[in-house]
């Protein structure tokens, strides 16, 4: 088959902020114990990360991590995960029913952060507390010295305030799941009241405003409308979340609910411009994608169920991924590029063993799921400006979307290093393409390498015994005459192919 797609040197979407390959560690299942942090495991730093894991994490290339929730973040004190370990209180944790240490808290977080190379997204619980928690904790991290909050962080041993920039506004509020549900004029004036002060102790900080936990929250997008109403002119950024699965076995659907996250994309910009239009500001709040990813694997094989609730670090969400789902993850990938104009931001959640690219052993290996591909891809090569593309592509009807392109793809340009990036991905589970890639205004550029990313089976995935059974390669069909590329995508592949 043949698709033809063209790309424009002057046709740019918009530049690429790196932190659209963000990532989330949340307090629940194996995250953190167990996963990032095992004092006893052979791998462990002194102060008990897992270097196995912080180097895998380093690879991925993540700017920056949400923490510590999630749904956790709803019931969280954050004073108790902060001072000397032995005095921290066991608590209840009543989003996963789980027993929560404490043993890591936000100053650990943060010397994890420093080692695998990233910053912290911090979210602060609007849940069961409010303004006055919030406050405090942008004192004790941001603040230099000489007050209650400060102080109290340089006695902990932190003498330098950790100056983390981007803070969410509690969690998925519009959830009757959540601890501490709201309605949208509750959540709106909550977090206009919190914004205001955290941006009084820190006006540097950028703040994001929780959206809707999915687009097919009833509330959807009329909570956008009333919490902009209410915070437009104090946040930098309104969140989305979304995860797919596919339990019906329907691959075709499947890896085409890219599209339906584009169109969640696109009806939450204009719910923004509408507020902006109605306030007749001139800032424009942009979007910060927090959570999204596949996830269903866990849940449909009851694997959740099986581990005693009320216990510490037990297993949850730990998805087994195959590779259908590095499918659909590159178009998300891709789907999220193509908005990059308003896209500033970006988690794939999660990042260790819950819904993740990345599975540790207690007390044994890590290894990355078939996920851990794309993802790492488009976050070490996927910078500079994101390229418009115009895709000619025969289509086909699933049985919820029409008109689905076989072909999805999207390029950057780095003008730093004058490189090129198409990301491409074929749908299609029967046949290769032939695609003519036009790029005008990149005459003279040759291939540096096509990385292909295929499997004979789609249900095959990277296990603890056989860590490496799905891997990309490099050496895909590629060639350049003039202007013009001409790749053969395989039969359902993820392809990067880079150009200089
Ligand atoms: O990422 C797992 C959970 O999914 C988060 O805690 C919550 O925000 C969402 O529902």
């Amino acid at each position: 088959k043949k698709a033809k797609v063209i790309y424009d040197k002057e046709f740019v979407i918009g530049k690429v902020d790196k932190r659209i390959y963000g990532s989330f560690l949340e307090h629940m299942g194996r995250a953190i114990y167990t996963g990032i942090y095992e004092p006893d495991h052979p791998q462990a730093d002194e102060m008990g990360f897992r270097k196995d894991v912080l180097k895998l994490v380093r690879d991925l290339n993540v700017p920056i991590v949400r923490y510590p929730g999630g749904n956790f973040v709803s019931g969280y004190n954050w004073e108790d995960g902060v001072g000397p370990k032995e005095k921290r209180p066991r608590r209840l944790e009543l989003a996963w029913r789980a027993i929560e240490t404490n043993e890591v808290g936000v100053n650990e977080f943060v010397e994890w952060a420093k080692r695998a190379n990233t910053s912290v997204m911090m979210t602060v619980n609007l849940g069961t507390r409010g303004i006055d928690a919030a406050r405090n904790l942008v004192e004790y991290c941001n603040f230099p010295g000489g007050t209650y909050y400060s102080d109290l962080r340089r006695q902990h041993g932190y003498e330098q305030p950790h100056n983390i920039k981007v803070w969410c506004l509690g969690n998925e509020m519009d959830g009757d799941w959540q601890i501490g549900h709201k309605t949208a004029y509750e959540y709106g004036r909550l977090a206009r009241e919190a914004s205001k002060v955290m941006k009084w102790v820190d006006p540097t900080i950028e703040l994001v405003a929780a959206g809707s936990s999915g687009p097919r929250m009833p509330t959807f997008p009329e909570w956008e409308a009333t919490v902009l109403d209410h915070t437009y002119d104090l946040v930098d950024y309104v969140s989305l979340h979304v995860y797919y699965g596919n339990p019906e076995r329907d691959t075709m659907n499947f890896v085409a609910k890219s599209l339906e996250m584009e169109e969640f994309i696109k009806t939450v910009i204009s719910t923004i411009d509408y507020v902006k239009a109605k306030k007749r500001s001139k800032k424009v709040v942009n979007i910060s994608f927090d959570e999204w990813n596949v996830w269903y694997h866990a849940h449909l094989e009851g694997k959740d169920e099986k581990a005693q609730p009320w216990s510490f670090a037990r297993p949850i969400a730990e998805e087994d991924y195959v590779f259908e789902d590095a499918i659909l993850v590159g178009c998300m990938l891709i789907a999220l590029l193509k908005h990059c104009d308003r896209v500033k931001m970006a988690c794939m959640a999660q990042l260790v063993n819950v819904i993740a690219p990345i599975t540790t052993v207690k007390g044994g290996i890590a290894y990355r799921q078939v996920i851990y591909y794309p993802y790492m891809h488009a976050a070490n090569f996927g910078h500079g400006v994101a390229l418009l593309p115009k895709v000619n592509s025969p289509k086909y009807d699933s049985k919820e979307f029409t008109d689905v392109p076989y072909i999805e793809t999207v390029a950057t340009y780095n003008e730093e290093k004058e490189e090129i990036t198409v990301f491409a991905v074929n749908r299609d589970l029967e046949d290769s393409f032939e695609i003519e890639f036009k790029l005008d205004g990149f005459e003279g550029y040759k291939v540096i390498e096509h990385i292909v990313y295929e499997s004979d089976d789609i249900y095959k995935g990277n296990t603890q015994d056989n860590p490496d059974n799905v891997v990309p390669h490099k050496g895909g069909n590629s060639k350049v005459e003039g202007n013009t590329l001409t790749s053969i995508l395989p039969k359902f592949s993820w392809n990067v192919i880079r150009l200089k």
